[in-house]
């Protein structure tokens, strides 16, 4: 290109290398030496064998050989785009996070994807499966990254869980199947044993898990996360996504035969929509609480398994999400795109939420590998846009390094001259912990305020209407109907009677069991009463 034949000072006199007649590039080698002939190897004679020394093949090969890294363990089918955050409505009496905070109207470059989590890189679109709706914000202070899902609650309570529930989803070990659609037996074998999955078990079942495209579904934080604003006071929040073009789904029937015609149906739509200058929003929602409403709340606000009914504590919509840019290259954006939990900005925090602590160790350790090392940050599409400055330094492929000889801290070079002696960290501006009230000794035992698998599992399927509640059953009938042991069938109906008898009936006799079974005992008894609970008497109908 133009800076390079200038560099080579070619662009002036005779031939001109890199661009012969004017138009196209001139292919080259990664090393930038111009290649005469890309279709045929080196060779001794016309029909004589092919030479080793043929430096240009040996490249090309090489550099092909080494084209894949691992999928994502999890997420791996997945779909990303460019756009941007509109701050409408600032709140900076719940944080100092300058992304949420500063002037209403302040833009800010994000990257979304979307996936699904069970099936690998080449599965089709339309599988019964939860949703991942990851969104990048480069803010002014950092990347802050809400790495949510279409569903606003989660199989598990516990991290530690989640490479079981993973391989009972994935497929078996020794046959090597199913994938993607429904795991059938391994899956409702785990699920079966772990009745606090019941309430994502629902919305699994329900059209959710089956959205018409990624534009048309909902997305959510999951965990409860804190807000801190500039007095150093912290508040609970929860994050949603509201899609401006409405939440629709497909029917099962219909996703089957998506899946058979278009595989690629959610990410061609995405692209066709944006393409076409159709470009699709969400409101970003906020819902925010304090110590007092946590404390008296029927359920424990760190336990991923449970919603806030948006009834008891309304969604503030604050800002809103414009996709509008397609990718230029899938590998080097979508691909190599990292998200993780643990980024967030000074103005926020985590809360003790006993998954999200795991997710924030297995989203870095993961890219550790499946991005080659610890520099990943320096891949465009990981890099921050605001300025980075630190002593991090070498390491595979790393592209910025520290300027200068100070590479630690504390130095006394530069003192009193303009000599760089690198950054200093920045006691009221940086990042700082709040203090959260942990005091306990260490335990490995869920607090009894985790124990209520039933009652919000419940609460969802009252909220379906008719039609919704039979293709739930639909669901429950035909995922059940492919479970081979009759064990794990009954252990689900027994879990099912403590959700909706009527349903559990429906499923009984749908997968053809002569009678009902015993319910599953439960940790502890769902509320059944809903005029008793303030959380759960709200209906959405
Ligand atoms: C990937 C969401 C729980 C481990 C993802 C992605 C999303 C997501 C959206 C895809 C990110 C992308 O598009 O690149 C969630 C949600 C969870 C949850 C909402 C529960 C609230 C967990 C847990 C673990 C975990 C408990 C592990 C302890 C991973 C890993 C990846 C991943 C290893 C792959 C990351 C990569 O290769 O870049 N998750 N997840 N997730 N998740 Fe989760």
């Amino acid at each position: 290109d133009y800076k390079m034949s200038k560099q080579l000072n070619l662009s002036k006199g005779g031939a001109n290398h890199q661009k012969p007649n004017g138009k196209e590039d001139v292919l080259t080698t990664a090393q930038g030496a111009p290649v005469s002939d890309n279709q045929n190897w080196l060779s001794a004679g016309p029909r004589g064998p092919q030479l080793l020394e043929d430096h240009i093949a040996r490249e090309k090969i090489f550099h092909f050989d080494h084209e894949r890294i691992p999928e994502r363990v999890v997420h791996a089918r997945g779909y990303g785009v460019h756009g941007e955050f509109e701050l409408k409505d600032p709140i900076p009496e719940f944080t100092h996070a300058a992304v949420l905070a500063g002037e209403k109207g302040k833009k800010t470059p994000i990257f979304a994807r979307f996936s699904t989590v069970a099936g690998n890189k080449g599965s089709p679109d339309l599988a019964r499966d939860v949703r991942g709706f990851a969104v990048k914000f480069y803010t002014d202070q950092g990347n802050w990254d809400l790495v949510g899902n279409n569903i606003p609650v989660f199989f598990i309570q516990d991290a530690i869980k989640f490479p079981d529930l993973i391989h009972s989803v994935k497929p078996a070990p020794d046959r090597g199947f199913p994938q993607a659609q429904s795991a059938h037996d391994n899956f409702w074998d785990f699920v079966s044993l772990t009745p606090e999955s019941m309430h994502m078990v629902m919305w699994q079942m329900s059209d959710r898990a089956i959205p018409r495209s990624f534009r048309f579904m909902e997305g959510f934080g999951v965990h409860t996360f804190r807000l801190i604003n500039a007095d150093g006071k912290a508040s609970f929040v929860k994050f949603h996504w509201k899609p401006k073009q409405g939440l629709q789904s497909v029917i099962w029937n219909e996703a089957l035969k998506i899946n058979g015609a278009d595989p690629d149906f959610h990410r061609r739509d995405m692209w066709d929509a944006i393409d076409a200058g159709d470009y699709p929003q969400w409101d970003l929602g906020v819902q925010i609480f304090d110590e007092e409403f946590a404390e008296n709340f029927e359920f424990d606000v760190l336990d991923a398994t449970k919603l806030i009914p948006e009834e008891q504590v309304p969604v503030r919509i604050i800002g809103t999400m414009t996709l509008n840019n397609n990718v230029d290259n899938f590998f080097a954006e979508t691909e190599q795109v990292a998200f993780c939990t643990q980024n967030i900005v000074p103005g926020m925090d985590f809360t003790e939420d006993p998954l999200l602590q795991g997710r924030n160790f297995s989203y870095l350790d993961t890219q550790l590998k499946r991005l080659g090392g610890p520099n990943f940050t320096h891949i465009p599409i990981n890099a921050p846009k605001c300025p980075v400055h630190n002593f991090q330094q070498d390491g595979h492929m790393a592209m910025s390094n520290p300027k200068g000889r100070a590479n630690y801290e504390p130095n006394s070079w530069g003192e009193g001259t303009d000599e760089d002696r690198g950054p200093r960290a920045c006691p009221d501006t940086g990042f700082t912990s709040h203090e959260a009230s942990v005091g306990s000794p260490k335990i490995r035992e869920r607090s009894e305020t985790f124990a209520d698998h039933y009652s919000q599992a419940r609460q969802f399927y009252i909220s379906q209407t008719e039609i919704e509640q039979i293709h739930m059953a639909n669901a429950l009938t035909f995922e059940l109907s492919k479970v081979v042991r009759m064990d794990i069938r009954k252990r689900m109906i027994g879990h099912l009677l403590h959700i909706d008898e009527g349903l559990a009936q429906d499923v009984c006799d749908g997968i053809g069991l002569a009678e009902l079974p015993d319910k599953v005992p439960a940790a502890r008894e769902p509320i059944t009463d809903l005029a008793e609970s303030p959380a759960l008497s709200i209906l959405k109908n």
